[in-house]
């Protein structure tokens, strides 16, 4: 039972596809049309408090009490903000069975800057999601598997990635979420993916060429998905990508692992650029610095890809040994567009924490 002023606490990592998942089969229960496979994002992360206020009993009205949820941004001035639709559609659905009256005041704050390339709505959701687990108690009362479908299931109710987000434990870095073989199911799996143990020093940075907030938003972008010719192309090409990915990482296959995030990454923008209508998320810099990174990549041969999500910011993975090319190629692009180019590095490795 919920009491007023009951807490519940999360921080949840944001992440980036590298197998991207573009078009949804039932748009409402968020189901991809195609499976996708990411990286944890463990330092770009959202912290959530959410507090129930409201009318509990009809004669438990105190003054605190709520009657609507309120989204509450820290890092925007703590500015009490119109909470999106759809996550207050979200809220009601997950408390529905527990009470009426229950409103959120929720507190949320990302340690990163929004619109900076990092996807704030697939670490946001997840944080939501897990801090209402913990205000219910979910930790006690579920065990680790129902835990991990509800909190799975809820999040990507929130936005597709964010169920990426939503896993707890230690083989944290790679994440597969699961098409289902029929498209009428409404349930799509997520899980840790096995990997190479190398790959742990695998190191995250994204050059921001752009900070302002992409105008067609990715809901809006996945219903054009289908209007475009190489749409069906891209999906079929998806299963055989999705196990050569697997073995690549767990063989650590870096080239290999380069070749297909890479190749993924323009296939998506292709299809993406070809719809109707077209949402074209990229800029002339985003192509002119891939061309400097792929070329100094030839000649210091160092283990570095990129990788894009829907806008134009570049994502950079790399091995540690490979840093001074990373830092090369930031100097040389900078001169290159004559302009400084601001970059935010990842450099934290957690997933989903409840309470
Ligand atoms: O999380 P959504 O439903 O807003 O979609 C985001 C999709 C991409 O970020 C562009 C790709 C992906 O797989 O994360």
């Amino acid at each position: 039972i919920i009491q007023n002023g009951d807490l519940g606490y999360a921080s949840a990592p944001s992440n980036i596809a590298l197998l991207k998942y573009w078009g949804k089969t039932l748009g409402r229960e968020q189901i991809p049309i195609n499976s996708s496979i990411s990286y944890t994002l463990g330092g770009f992360r959202s912290f959530t408090k959410v507090t129930a206020l409201g009318r509990f009993f009809p004669d438990e009205i105190k003054s605190d009490a709520l009657f609507s949820n309120q989204l509450i941004l820290k890092n925007k001035n703590n500015e009490i903000i119109q909470i999106p639709h759809k996550m207050d559609r979200l809220i009601k659905s997950i408390l529905f069975p527990f009470g009426k009256e229950i409103y959120l005041k929720i507190d949320s704050y990302n340690n990163f800057p929004t619109a900076c390339g990092i996807a704030s709505s697939a670490s946001g959701y997840a944080a939501l999601v897990a801090a209402i687990a913990d205000l219910l108690q979910l930790q006690i009362h579920f065990t680790e598997q129902e835990l991990k479908i509800w909190l799975t299931e809820w999040s990507r109710l929130g936005s597709g990635s964010a169920t990426r987000s939503a896993l707890t434990g230690d083989d944290k870095f790679f994440v597969k979420w699961e098409t289902p073989s029929d498209h009428k199911i409404d349930f799509s799996e997520t899980q840790n993916l096995k990997y190479h143990p190398k790959w742990r020093t695998l190191q995250h940075v994204v050059f921001i060429l752009d900070s302002n907030e992409k105008s067609t938003s990715s809901s809006e972008g996945h219903k054009f998905a289908e209007t475009s010719p190489f749409h069906k192309i891209r999906v079929a090409g998806i299963p055989s990508r999705m196990k050569l990915m697997e073995k690549g990482l767990q063989e650590f296959d870096f080239d290999f692992i380069q070749y297909l995030s890479e190749e993924d990454a323009y296939s998506m923008h292709a299809v993406m650029q070809t719809g109707e209508p077209k949402a074209c998320y990229l800029n002339n810099e985003t192509a002119e610095i891939i061309s400097i990174f792929v070329k100094l990549r030839n000649k210091y041969e160092a283990k570095a890809f990129w990788t894009l999500d829907a806008g134009p910011n570049l994502h950079v993975l790399f091995m540690p040994d490979s840093l001074s090319f990373v830092q090369e190629f930031h100097q040389i692009a900078q001169k290159f567009l004559n302009r400084k180019i601001n970059n935010i590095v990842n450099n934290f490795n957690e997933s989903l924490i409840i309470g």
